[in-house]
C-alpha cells in the first residue's frame, strides 16, 4: 500500500511517500527558516500562509519523483498535532480533500509518534518495548514505548523545552534563527573547560527536566564577561556540554528504572553531534542499544509521518471525514497500532 505523509505542523512542509513493503519511495521538504529569520523566531500566520502555497507543488514534486499517480495511493496520512493550529489545519485540509476525492482513508497522525518511530524508517532491527528520549522545538520527554502506540510519559520538561532552550541560548549568544544548529557551530571553537554550568535537576530523584535556570545562568555569564567572540563560543560550548550530559543522566536513570536496553532518540534536537556522542557513550556504558534517525529524519519532516500513517493505516484505523486539529494533545491517549494484514517491513 502507497501512503502519502503530509508534515505542517510547524516551520516546515514536509511530504513522503511510503510503501508498506518497499519502505520509503520520496519525500520532498520546503523549509521555512528564510521566511522567518527576519523576525528571530517563528510567525504562526506566515509558517500557515507558507504551508497553503508549498504543500500542493510539494504534493506533485512527491508524486513525480516517485513516479506514481495519486490514483495508486492507499490511504493519506496528516500531523493532526501537537503544534500550531493555523499550520496544523493545512496538512488537515489538504489530507481530507484529497483522501474524499480520491475514496481512500485518511489517518491523523501525532507529531511526536512520527518522531520516535522515525528510526524504523531505516531499520527494521528496532521493535518495542524501548524507551525514547524525544527532543524537540517545542518537547522534551522520556518515554517508554510498552508496544506500538502504546506510551506512558515517564518524565518531561517542566519549563522550557530543550529545543526552545538552545533557539533563547543562540539569541542572547547574537545568533539568528534558528539557534540550535548555530549555536553548534559556535561552540565547536569553545573551551570546554573555561565555564561549568548546572546540569539541572539530575542532583534529585525523577525522570522530569528543567532548562529555564540554565537558561539564566548562561544570561548571568554573558552579562559578566566581555563578550568577545571567545567567549561567546566558550558559553555555547559550556550550555550544550550542560545539556547533553543532563539529558545523558536522565536517560541513563530512565534505562536502569525501567530495565529496558534500547534507547531511541529523535527530534530536532537530536541532530546535535555532543548530544548523539553521549548518548551512544551511556547506551554502550549499560551495555543497551541505540537508535538515532540520521540527520534529515530527526527534524520535522513528511517521512516519519508516513511511515506512522502506515502503520495505523494497515492496523485498519481511519478518521471520520471530519478535518481535525491539535495543538495540544497526549501521547498517552493514543489507540494502540495493533497489526492486521500487510504490515510495514521497514528498512
Ligand atoms: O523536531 P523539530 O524539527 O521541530 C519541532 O517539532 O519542534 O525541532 C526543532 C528544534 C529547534 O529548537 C532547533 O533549534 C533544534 O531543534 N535543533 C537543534 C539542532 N538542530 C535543530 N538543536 C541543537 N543542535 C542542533 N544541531
Ligand atoms: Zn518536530
Amino acid at each position: 500500500m502507497y501512503v502519502l505523509g503530509i508534515e505542517t505542523s510547524c516551520d516546515e512542509t514536509g511530504v513522503a511517500l511510503y510503501h508498506s513493503r518497499q519502505g520509503l519511495v520520496a519525500h520532498t521538504l520546503h523549509s521555512q527558516v528564510d521566511l522567518h529569520a527576519p523576525y528571530g523566531g517563528i510567525v504562526p500566520e506566515l509558517a500557515s500562509r507558507d504551508h497553503i502555497r508549498r504543500v500542493v507543488p510539494l504534493i506533485r514534486q512527491t508524486m513525480n519523483n516517485a513516479g506514481v499517480s495519486l490514483d495508486r495511493l492507499g490511504g493519506i496520512a496528516y500531523t493532526a498535532g501537537p503544534g500550531l493550529i493555523g499550520a496544523l489545519l493545512v496538512g488537515a485540509s489538504i489530507g481530507h480533500s484529497l483522501a474524499w476525492s480520491l475514496d481512500i482513508p485518511v489517518v491523523a497522525v501525532h507529531h511526536m509518534e512520527g518522531h520516535l518511530l522515525a528510526p524504523m524508517l531505516e531499520t527494521g532491527e528496532l521493535s518495542p518495548p524501548f524507551l525514547a528520549l524525544l527532543i524537540s522545538g517545542g518537547h522534551t520527554m522520556l518515554v517508554e514505548v510498552r508496544a506500538l502506540g502504546v506510551y506512558r510519559v515517564l518524565g518531561e520538561s517542566i519549563d522550557d523545552a530543550v529545543g526552545e532552550a538552545f533557539d533563547k541560548v543562540a539569541k542572547m549568544l547574537g545568533l539568528g534563527y534558528p539557534g540550535g544548529p548555530a549555536l553548534e557551530r559556535l561552540a565547536q571553537n569553545g573551551d570546554p573547560q573555561r565555564f561549568h554550568f548546572p546540569r539541572p535537576m539530575t542532583d534529585r530523584p525523577g525522570l522530569d527536566f528543567s532548562f529555564s535556570g540554565l537558561k539564566t545562568h548562561v544570561m548571568n555569564t554573558i552579562a559578566a564577561t566581555a563578550k568577545t567572540p571567545q567567549d561567546l563560543a566558550d558559553i555555547a560550548r559550556a550550555f550544550q556540554d550542560a545539556v547533553a550530559d543532563t539529558l545523558a543522566v536522565k536517560c541513563r536513570r530512565a534505562l536502569r528504572q525501567t530495565g529496558l536496553g534500547t534507547l531511541v532518540a529523535a527530534g530536532g534536537v537530536c541532530a546535535n553531534q555532543t548530544i548523539r556522542r553521549r548518548l551512544a557513550e551511556i547506551t554502550a556504558e549499560a551495555g543497551a542499544r541505540l537508535f538515532l534517525p540520521r540527520l534529515e529524519f530527526c527534524t520535522d519532516n513528511g517521512a516519519m509521518i508516513a511511515f506512522a500513517g502506515c502503520l495505523r493505516l494497515s492496523a485498519g484505523q481511519q478518521e471520520k471525514p471530519a478535518i481535525q486539529a491539535r495543538a495540544r494533545w497526549s501521547l498517552e491517549t493514543l489507540p494502540p497500532i495493533i497489526p492486521r494484514s500487510d504490515p510495514p517491513h521497514p528498512g
